[in-house]
Parts: C-alpha cells; sequence; structure tokens
C-alpha cells in the first residue's frame, strides 16, 4: 500500500476525485490516509472526517515557514506517508520539505506549464488570450510549479468563455489527471529522469491531433 497524504487549503474537489477513485478502488494501491490544512475552515478537512480519514488543521499561525514545514515533515512520517498530494495547497513548500520527499510530492496546476505557473492561472491564460488551456500534474521540486511533469490534458477556450466557465471545465480535467497520477505512481509505473517522466505500460492517447481549428473559407 503507498500511504497519501493530500494537502489541501479550500474546496476539495480533488480532494473528493481521490477520494471517491478510492472507493471505486481506482487509485491502485495507493490510499489517502491523511489530510492536511493550513485552514481551519478548509472543506477538504470535512470531507477527510467524513470518509473517516484522519484530518489535521496545522496553523501556521506563529511560525515561520521552516518551522511549519518540519512540524509537517514530523506529521507526514509519523503518519508513514510515500506520497503527498497538493490539491490547492496555498503554500509554497521550503527547500528543505522537498528534498525530505525526493519525486514524492505531486502538484495539480490549472494550467499547461510552463505557461501560466502562479495563482489564478485560468484567468493568466484568459487575459493572455490562448486558444488552448488546461491542466498539469508534476513532481514538485524546489521551484513553484516547475518539476517534472507527469500528466496534462488540454481544454479549449471557446470565445465566450469567462474565468468561471474556464475554471471548471479545466477541473473536470483535473480530477481525471491527478487519479491517473497517483495511480501511476502507486503502480510503480513513473520513473524520473532529468525533467523527463517515464510512464511505464499502456497509455492510450485519443486521436491527435485533436484541437486544429477548422476556418470557415
Ligand atoms: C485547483 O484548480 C488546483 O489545480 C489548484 O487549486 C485548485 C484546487 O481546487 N492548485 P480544489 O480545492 O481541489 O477544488
Amino acid at each position: 500500500m503507498v500511504n497519501v497524504a493530500v494537502l489541501a487549503s479550500g474546496r476539495g474537489s480533488n480532494l473528493e476525485a481521490l477520494l471517491t477513485a478510492q472507493q471505486a478502488r481506482r487509485l491502485g494501491g495507493a490510499r489517502v490516509t491523511l489530510v492536511v490544512s493550513d485552514r481551519p475552515d478548509a472543506r477538504a478537512l470535512t470531507l477527510a472526517g467524513e470518509a473517516g480519514i484522519k484530518a489535521e488543521h496545522l496553523d501556521p499561525s506563529g511560525h515561520t515557514r521552516e518551522a511549519y514545514d518540519e512540524r509537517l515533515r514530523e506529521l507526514l512520517a509519523t503518519e508513514d506517508i510515500d506520497l503527498v498530494v497538493l490539491a490547492g495547497f496555498l503554500r509554497i513548500l521550503t527547500g528543505a520539505f522537498v528534498r525530505a520527499f525526493p519525486n514524492r510530492i505531486i502538484n495539480i496546476h490549472p494550467a499547461l506549464l510552463p505557461a501560466f505557473p502562479g495563482l489564478d492561472a485560468q484567468g493568466q491564460a484568459l487575459a493572455y488570450g490562448v486558444r488552448v488551456a488546461g491542466a498539469t500534474t508534476h513532481f514538485v521540486d524546489e521551484q513553484v510549479d516547475h518539476g517534472p511533469i507527469i500528466l496534462q490534458s488540454v481544454v479549449p477556450v471557446r470565445p465566450e468563455d469567462g474565468s468561471d466557465d474556464l475554471s471548471r471545465n479545466i477541473l473536470e480535467t483535473e480530477h481525471r489527471i491527478l487519479v491517473d497520477s497517483v495511480r501511476l505512481f502507486a503502480e510503480g509505473r513513473l520513473s524520473v529522469s532529468g525533467r523527463r517522466v517515464e510512464i511505464k505500460g499502456d497509455v492510450r492517447y485519443p486521436g491527435t491531433p485533436l484541437f486544429v481549428p477548422e476556418v470557415a473559407t
């Protein structure tokens, strides 16, 4: 079994997708055994509680980043965590924490990295005027939204899309690629070499190219 800790600051829909997959036995040998939030009112904590999973509010107030991450690292060690998933965790982890979990922290980001790292990636994408957006799962390194890419999904941007529409469409694909990434990890099918992640076994891609615009003559 691969014990997974999910760190989340808010809504927790990605956590919910992982829990649904776990119940349906679509998470390989992974199981979420701990949920941690820096915010006491995070829905992610409620979801964890309802699912009978240990839920911890780790309060950052009065702690340096280093001290906070050290408490977090100790908690994860006590709980025997093998994989950390960042699902909307609004804190940047220290280098010391990242080094304690080499290629064992997965982040989900609502953009096609390396485009639009950081906050409000969907808003950044719309403001830039892109025609396609998407989501990325990646292993976490010491730079923000930067480590080796595991999976990406592509979402077309329609002219009428506002930030809410685009966020909703991206979120739907986030849930899929995050579940698949955790499963691939748990099945031992991911290996990292430099920036590249090799996925062992069968991965099927729907017809390519998918999003070539058809412009009327
Ligand atoms: C998602 O868009 C994720 O990509 C980003 O934060 C959001 C978290 O959403 N890192 P939720 O809390 O999982 O619903």
